[in-house]
């Protein structure tokens, strides 16, 4: 038996001791000790669905290819990785750190979810503050390679436990730079939820730690993930057509 396979599990599917030590390698997914993180639900590409079949935004229906994870969807998992959340962190005070703009969505539904665990547990439920932080390594549809990161006062994570929250692991260079960086100023932990992760040839090899869905190697656009600050305003994560790749490469005008 592995490690992993002694863990006990519980009916929800969560390992029930965790303990997770912070690493700073800025390439390599991070362990938890003996614990494995909970897997995404895997979204194949033929997972797609006709664009017949949802509302879609006016504006940005011609630019659409396919629908992949319904907002619906979307809104179910958020809850159970707050429910994952929740007993990694149990009794412990976290503080969220929205990554600005795209993790934006994600924040707002994970803390609806977080907060009506305050109403309805005596105990067991995970205190947060929050902050923002914005993190930039993609320009258009690729990697720049490089993460500018502005607007956090980073001074004031010293012995927090941070949790990030991000919009999607894509090659990973975003988180690979900025869970060091974060790391220098002396939190308790920091520890990374995802919505989304890639699968793709270009990954870094970073692995999140809470993550909703992995997702194949296309372009995703929609809630709160942009192409060119397009496409935020959608309610579905959906793949992105070249008439969308063309209309929107300068931005939105
Ligand atoms: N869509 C939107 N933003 C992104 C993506 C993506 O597929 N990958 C990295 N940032
Ligand atoms: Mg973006």
């Amino acid at each position: 038996l592995s490690q992993s396979q002694l863990n006990l599990v519980d009916a929800h599917g969560g390992q029930l001791s965790t303990s997770a030590p912070i690493s700073s390698s800025p390439s390599q997914g991070r362990m938890y000790g003996a614990v494995e993180r909970l897997e995404p639900i895997l979204v194949e590409s033929s997972d797609q669905k006709s664009k017949e079949n949802f509302l879609l935004p006016a504006h940005y229906e011609s630019c659409i290819k396919s629908i992949l994870i319904s907002h619906g969807q979307i809104l179910d998992r958020i809850q159970k990785l707050a429910y994952d959340i929740r007993r990694h962190y149990k009794g412990t005070t976290i503080h969220l750190l929205c990554v600005l703009k795209g993790g934006s969505a994600f924040f707002q539904d994970l803390q609806v979810c977080l907060r009506n665990f305050h109403n309805f547990t005596n105990q067991d439920y995970v205190p947060f503050t929050f902050d923002f932080i914005r993190a930039k390594s993609y320009d258009g549809t690729s990697s720049t390679g490089k993460v500018v990161v502005s607007g956090c006062d980073m001074e004031k994570l010293r012995g927090k436990d941070v949790l990030l929250v991000e919009d999607i692991v894509d090659t990973g260079t975003t988180m690979s730079m900025l869970v060091p960086l974060l790391v220098e100023h002396g939190p308790a932990s920091v520890k990374v939820a995802s919505l989304l992760e890639k699968r793709t040839p270009r990954s870094c090899g970073f692995k999140a730690d809470f993550v909703g869905f992995s997702v194949p190697d296309e372009f995703v656009i929609g809630y709160c993930l942009d192409y060119n600050d397009a496409f935020r305003d959608m309610n579905h994560i959906c793949v992105i057509n070249d008439e969308g790749i063309e209309k929107f490469k300068d931005g939105v005008k």
